[in-house]
């Protein structure tokens, strides 16, 4: 790709694939910027309207990432020939529900035949390109303030083996299908420059991505990190899905931990989150007046960690 499309000639590409972010986004003019994202996935629960919810919230937040105001999205479909239609329909009701609240029309979109359903959306949103939030916005002295807690990928691997306790599978939906609208919102207002979404790499995979892109390392304090009530039960029923085996080879050669944390604790860092929230650089000074107006605005907000000098990630 970089060489069919070389960046110089398309200067208002101002995040493509040279150095990937949340999303793409593309220079309107020095006020405004256009971003740009799709994603879809498979079935992470078995109602069909959260399905669609939480597929809708996990594509919308990657625009939220970069601090952006979603407007305008399309239904990306496959569906199995033999779905009820009341099945699909409730699926796209979903998707189509959580965009309203979104303020976000659905104008089109595309369906194919697949055996296994896949849903998700293209987004497009606005923002303003000297306001962007990116992985490489952390500045050393930062907080690194997470908007939700971990612990869905456990929960739905539960779910899928038939070990889940249905209380402990709300708890989760309800988190997946929260929009990190309210969090970029805040991003935006405290001016916040370094953000990206937690998603299939884990915190600590994505937390990479950034320190890496920031040129700086990562400090995390285990005891502040937040799980949802049942992550570490399901972690010890080794509730893991592949794709947390796969971040843990990928990652953890830059990645130190303190003695005390455990097996189980250390893979719940590397387990894939759907709709994670957002994790964003807030400088030191800024902490104190922006945890009061996520208080004011509801937005839940864990002071986890802090950024340093260096390359890699300890987790004390
Ligand atoms: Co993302
Ligand atoms: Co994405």
């Amino acid at each position: 790709m970089k060489d069919i499309f070389d960046a110089a000639s398309f200067p208002d590409l101002l995040v493509g694939l040279r150095e990937p972010d949340d999303a793409a986004v593309w220079r309107l003019d020095d006020d405004r910027a256009l971003v740009v994202t799709t994603d879809f996935f498979t079935p992470v629960v078995d109602d069909a309207y959260d399905y669609g919810a939480i597929a809708a919230a996990n594509s919308l937040s990657d625009v939220y990432a970069m601090g952006g105001q979603p407007f305008l999205a399309l239904n990306v479909a496959a569906l199995p020939d033999d779905l009820p239609p009341e099945i699909s329909s409730e699926i796209i009701r979903g998707g189509a529900e959580k965009a309203r609240e979104a303020g976000v029309v659905i104008a089109g979109g595309h369906t194919v035949k697949d055996k296994e359903p896949k849903f998700g959306l293209v987004v497009i949103g606005f923002v303003d390109p000297r306001k962007m939030l990116s992985k490489g916005g952390l500045k050393v002295g930062d907080a690194l303030v997470l908007t939700k807690p971990l612990g869905f990928g456990v929960t739905t691997t539960a779910l899928k083996r038939e070990q889940v306790e249905t209380a402990d599978l709300q708890e989760a939906v309800d988190w997946m299908k929260r929009l990190n609208s309210t969090a970029s919102q805040l991003a935006v207002e405290f001016d916040l420059r370094g953000g990206t979404d937690i998603t299939g790499y884990s915190l600590l995979g994505h937390a990479l991505e950034m320190a890496e892109a920031s040129g700086v390392a990562l400090n995390f304090e285990f005891a502040n990190i937040p799980f949802t009530s049942s992550a570490r039960k399901y972690a010890e029923k080794g509730c893991f899905a592949g794709g947390a085996f796969d971040n843990k080879v990928y990652f953890e050669s830059r990645v130190k931990f303190a003695d005390s944390i455990d097996e189980e604790n250390q893979m719940l860092l590397f387990d894939p989150q759907t709709s994670g929230g957002l994790l964003l650089g807030v400088p030191q000074e800024k902490l104190e007046a922006f945890t009061i107006r996520a208080q004011e605005l509801s937005q839940p907000v864990w002071a986890i960690g802090r950024v340093e000098t260096g390359t890699g990630i300890q987790v004390e």
